[in-house]
Formats: C-alpha cells, structure tokens, sequence
C-alpha cells in the first residue's frame, strides 16, 4: 500500500475526477468525505471509468480527529490531497462561522493528525481568490494577495498556516495549488459536477439552459471593459486539473518544502465565448439575457501558469471546446446528477 493516498473531499467535483487520475498513475486513492455536497454513487462510476474495484471510501469528517487517527493508524498513507471543505462564496458572507470551521478548524485538524502520524506530504487545494481583484493579468504566484469575502480569506488562512508549518520543522513537502475555475468533466461522461439548487456559476448554469431545466441564462454585465463587454476567466478543465495535482504530489514527495502554484490555462474567455462554444459543443441553443453586473465581481482575470509548467512540467492540454463537450455529454446524460 506504499502509494495509497488519502483524498479529503474525493467523492466531490474535482476530488473524483483527480481520483480517476491518481488510479491512472498508479496511486491508490483513499477517499475521505461526510457527502455534504457529494454522493455516494459516485464510487460505482469510477469503478466503472477505471474496469476496477471502487476506491475504498470512509464516509466521515474531516474535522473528527480520532477518525483521522484511525484512518492513519489502519492505512499506509503516503500522502495526502485535501479538497474537502465549503465553496460557495456567497454561502460564506452569509455564514462565515461554518466557512472558518470547516475550511480552516478542518485543515488544521488534518495538519495535526498527520503530523501525529509522520505523515507530511499534503497538496492543498486553494483558488485564485486569494488573488481578489489583482492589478493586472496574468496573474503570477507573486501578486499580492487580498481575499474579498470569508470564502477566500479561509483559504489565504489555511496557505498561510500551513506555509508556517512547512518553516517550523524538517520534512514537511506541501503544494498549495491556486485553482483558477474548474470546469468540464471527465469525458466518459459518467462523473461531473452537479451543483446542489440553482447554480451559482457559470458552466453549470449554461449546461442546465442547455438540456431545457432552465429557460435562460442572465449574462451577469454586458458593459465590462473586455473584448464583448462580458467578465473574462481562465477556464480551466477539470481532467487538467486532475493531472495537475498527480504531476504537484510526485513533486511533493521527491521534494522537501513549500510550494505555491496557479493552475490554469494563461488564457480568458468571456461569458460570450463560453456560451458560444457550449451551443457549438451541444447543437442547442443557449438563450441569454444581458443582466446587471453581479455585486463583487472582477472584471476579467487569468494566470500566468508558467510556474506549473517550470516546476512540474504540466500544462494545461484541453481548450474551450473540449470543457463544453465533456460538460455536454455529463450534463446531458445525467441531467439529474447522480439522483
Ligand atoms: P465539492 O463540494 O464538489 O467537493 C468538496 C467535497 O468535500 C464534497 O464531496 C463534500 O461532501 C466534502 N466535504 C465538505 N466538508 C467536509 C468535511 N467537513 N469533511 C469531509 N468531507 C467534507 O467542491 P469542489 O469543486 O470539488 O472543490 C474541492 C476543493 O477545491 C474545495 O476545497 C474548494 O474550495 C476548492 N476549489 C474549488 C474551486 C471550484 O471552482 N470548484 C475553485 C477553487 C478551489
Ligand atoms: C466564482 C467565485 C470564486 C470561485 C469560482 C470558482 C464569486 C464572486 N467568485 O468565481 O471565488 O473560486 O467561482 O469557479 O462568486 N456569470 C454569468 N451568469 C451566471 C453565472 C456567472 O454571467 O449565471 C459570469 C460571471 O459574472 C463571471 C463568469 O460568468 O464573469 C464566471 O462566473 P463564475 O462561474 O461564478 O466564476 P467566478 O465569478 O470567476
């Protein structure tokens, strides 16, 4: 079991698609989750993506530290990806105490139980929110860091802690790896994201306009100073993503330290250009109605993902089109999630 690996949150969006890629490489995912925005059907599906047994899965919270201390004590855990934590950034202004306690109490938890058991590869999963609105794109690691709501500052906290820990003893290896936005699915079409209500983000809402569950998508601004007027973001596939944190945990564990990357492509899209590409993927319309700016947006951004390519030697592989396609056939196929 020299290469199990313990994923908090990997029966979630990007925590499944990174387990698919993890069995690819030859690691044995471990998922540790408590479901609270995942299902556990999604372990028959990647039993079925990968011809084998489902990954062995423990349903328990990441905060509960005797069960940490016996999952460590009854598995040999090389190493640890730790998605596992709340996301939704309005949810977080509105309740910020639960934000902190899971997102930031968690991985503190989490820190200690490791440390407990000598267990000190970690890859983090943070986002490009820390950068908050940033004074120009692409963004490098190094720009400064300015979380403008409870969401990111958790995140911020949770980088800065374990950067500390990282400095206070020897041989510690973490990766904090800034997502820039996730989207797409894995192109079996079997595994995918599928947001509990109404969608806040953009993907899944176009996705749901698409297969007819919604009428028409409100484009958040049409009067943003970008190409067409609409908010630009690095999309970034989630396959790719997946990759990415295969690629930053073999760093990890050849490499003692700290290490802080974006992943994303390097390039934007717009509202427009997503819609766009989502009809050209799908063969459906995609109704909109330009809206009023969405309070606390950022115009545009992207990053700079060079220090990914530098350090681990990944790229992203997969364009627009094929996050609107692998979006389409899971959405489409399942137009109810895993229900
Ligand atoms: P997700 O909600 O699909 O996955 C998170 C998983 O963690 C879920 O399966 C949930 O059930 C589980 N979980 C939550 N609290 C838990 C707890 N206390 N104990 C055990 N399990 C718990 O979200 P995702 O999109 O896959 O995001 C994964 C991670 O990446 C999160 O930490 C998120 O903040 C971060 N991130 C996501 C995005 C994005 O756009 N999706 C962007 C940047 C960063
Ligand atoms: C949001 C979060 C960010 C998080 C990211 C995850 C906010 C303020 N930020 O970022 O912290 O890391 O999700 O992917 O919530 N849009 C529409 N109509 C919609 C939905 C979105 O026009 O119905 C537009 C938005 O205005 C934006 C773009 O689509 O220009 C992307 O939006 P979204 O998917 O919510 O991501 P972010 O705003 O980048």
């Amino acid at each position: 079991m020299k290469n199990c690996v313990l994923v908090t949150g990997g029966a979630g969006y990007i925590g499944s698609h990174t387990c698919v890629a993890l069995a690819a490489a030859g690691f044995e995912p471990l998922i540790l989750d408590n479901y609270c925005n995942a299902s556990p059907k999604v372990l028959e599906r990647l039993a079925r993506i990968s011809g084998g047994p489902a990954p062995r899965a423990i349903d328990g919270d990441v905060r509960d530290r005797a069960l940490l201390d016996r999952v460590f004590a009854e598995h040999s855990v090389a190493a640890v990806i730790h998605f596992a934590g709340l996301k939704a950034v309005g949810d977080s202004v509105a309740d910020p105490l639960s934000y902190y306690d899971t997102n930031v109490h968690g991985s503190l938890v989490l820190a200690a139980a490791m440390r407990a058991a000598g267990v000190r590869t970690l890859i983090f999963s943070s986002s490009a929110t820390v950068y908050g609105e940033p004074d120009h794109s692409p963004i490098p690691e190094s720009a400064p860091t300015r979380p403008a709501n409870p969401y990111g500052r958790s995140k911020l906290m949770v980088e800065e802690t374990l950067g500390d820990l990282c400095r206070s003893e020897a041989g510690w290896r973490i990766a904090l790896l800034r997502y820039f936005n996730p989207v797409g699915a894995h192109e079996s079409g079997l595994i995918g994201e599928h947001p509990q209500g109404k969608p806040n983000n953009l993907m899944p809402f176009v996705s749901q306009v698409a297969v007819g569950q919604r009428t028409q998508l409100t484009v958040h601004g049409g009067d943003y100073p970008t190409p067409d007027g609409t908010g630009v973001r690095d999309y970034v596939h989630v396959m790719d993503l997946a990759e990415g944190h295969v690629a930053a945990l073999r760093h990890a564990l050849a490499h003692e330290g700290l290490l802080t990357l974006n992943l994303g492509t390097g390039r934007g899209a717009s509202v427009l250009e997503v819609v766009t590409a989502f009809e050209r993927a799908s063969g459906k319309p995609v109704p909109r109605t330009i809206g009023p700016r969405r309070p606390g947006d950022v115009p545009a951004y992207w990053a700079d993902p060079s220090a990914a390519r530098a350090t681990l030697g990944w790229e992203a592989r997969r364009g627009l089109d094929d996050m609107c396609a692998d979006s389409w056939r899971w959405q489409s196929a399942n137009p109810n999630g895993y229900a």
